[in-house]
């Protein structure tokens, strides 16, 4: 079966061709990222009025490179939540008027649970060394606009366990930067500063929130603007690279202790991650070497599958009715 994955939740616009649920013909991504860099952040604006432009060009990529037709695409499948209004409205109206005119059944994606379907494709260049991971599954997604931890049974059964009360992790990080002025989206730039060193006697903090799955990372957010402040009112030259350090360690301590929590408390041996954040190096191998020691198997998709992308849309449809369902999950889960 041959899936026709189209992601604009954001400021990418992507589409894909995915076989059956696995395999990635094409993922074609655009961005409009480097026109938001000098905001610090995305303008929703902005990002809607590029993906108008370039979806069809994308579209027509993605066909080619995937070497198929719209004729000989079976379904097709769209993000609808959650994201940006008006950069879903693109993508959904698209891939509506798509199926419409195509006569082919249109299936809606939460954009979370795609992040964590990323671990089940197989790209090209992954031919020999992929390995498929087995459900029952935690899946911790971190990205720019979401830390969330699921239990996943089914594809079409994701229970959430705990969500961020505030900031999610990538927009601590892409604040971090904005506070520092090291540029944006932060993530790659303050993993890198935080790798060019060894240790620092720095320590920020995340609140744990004990009990509970869930996160918060404004504080650490704050507690960094209030160093940097202190550091500048009494003239003390601020290390960018010992803060990029000290927060970074903190953030990825509470993502993998939370996350290992949760494999321990629903009795599960397999770990997937997702998201941007996903991309991080600390992370990487700090939740490789933890849950090694706890007999826990850890996914990441390939770099290319953590950032927002349509094979990961594509993918998990596959595993859905071709019709909405609508109420069963469309509505059920995180907005
Ligand atoms: O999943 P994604 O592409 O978009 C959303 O759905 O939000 O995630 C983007 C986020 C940004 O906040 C970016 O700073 C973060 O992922 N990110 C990273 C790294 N690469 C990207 N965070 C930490 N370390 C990285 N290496
Ligand atoms: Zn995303």
């Amino acid at each position: 079966m041959l899936i026709l994955g189209i992601e604009t939740s954001c400021d990418e616009t992507s589409v894909a061709v995915v076989h059956n649920g696995q395999e990635v013909l094409s993922n074609i991504i655009a961005s409009s990222l480097n026109e938001h860099q000098k905001y610090g952040g995305i303008i929703p604006e902005i990002a809607s009025r590029r993906q108008l432009e370039y979806i069809i060009p994308v579209l027509n990529e993605a066909l080619e490179q995937a070497c198929v037709n719209l004729d000989t695409i079976d379904a097709i499948a769209v993000t609808t939540h959650p994201g940006l209004i008006g950069s879903l409205l693109v993508g959904t109206a698209f891939s509506q008027a798509l199926s419409l005119a195509l006569n082919k059944p249109l299936i809606e994606i939460n954009h979370i649970q795609a992040h964590l379907y990323a671990n089940f494709l197989a790209t090209p260049d992954q031919k020999n060394t992929f390995k498929k991971p087995q459900l029952p599954a935690i899946g911790l997604v971190a990205s720019g606009g979401h830390t969330s931890l699921y239990h996943i049974n089914h594809f079409d059964s994701f229970e959430l366990l705990g969500n961020t009360l505030d900031d999610a992790a990538g927009e601590a990080y892409d604040k971090v930067a904005r506070i520092l002025n090291v540029g944006y989206p932060g993530g790659p730039v303050l993993d890198r500063l935080a790798q060019s060193i060894a240790k620092t006697p720095l320590r920020f903090k995340c609140a744990p929130l004990p009990g509970t799955l869930n996160f918060s990372f404004s504080g650490i957010k704050t507690a960094v603007l209030y160093h940097t402040r202190d550091a500048a009112k009494g003239h003390v030259p601020i290390n960018n690279a010992e803060v990029a350090l000290a927060f970074q360690t903190s953030v990825v301590k509470t993502l993998v202790d939370k996350s290992l929590a949760a494999c321990r408390q629903k009795n599960v041996c397999t770990l997937l991650v997702g998201g941007g954040v996903a991309a991080n190096s600390a992370l990487r191998q700090e939740l490789l070497n933890k849950a090694t020691q706890e007999n826990i198997r850890v996914f990441f998709p390939p770099l290319s599958l953590c950032i927002d992308n349509a094979a990961m849309i594509a993918g998990l449809a596959y595993h859905r009715d071709t019709y909405p369902k609508g109420e069963s999950w469309c509505n059920s889960q995180l907005n």
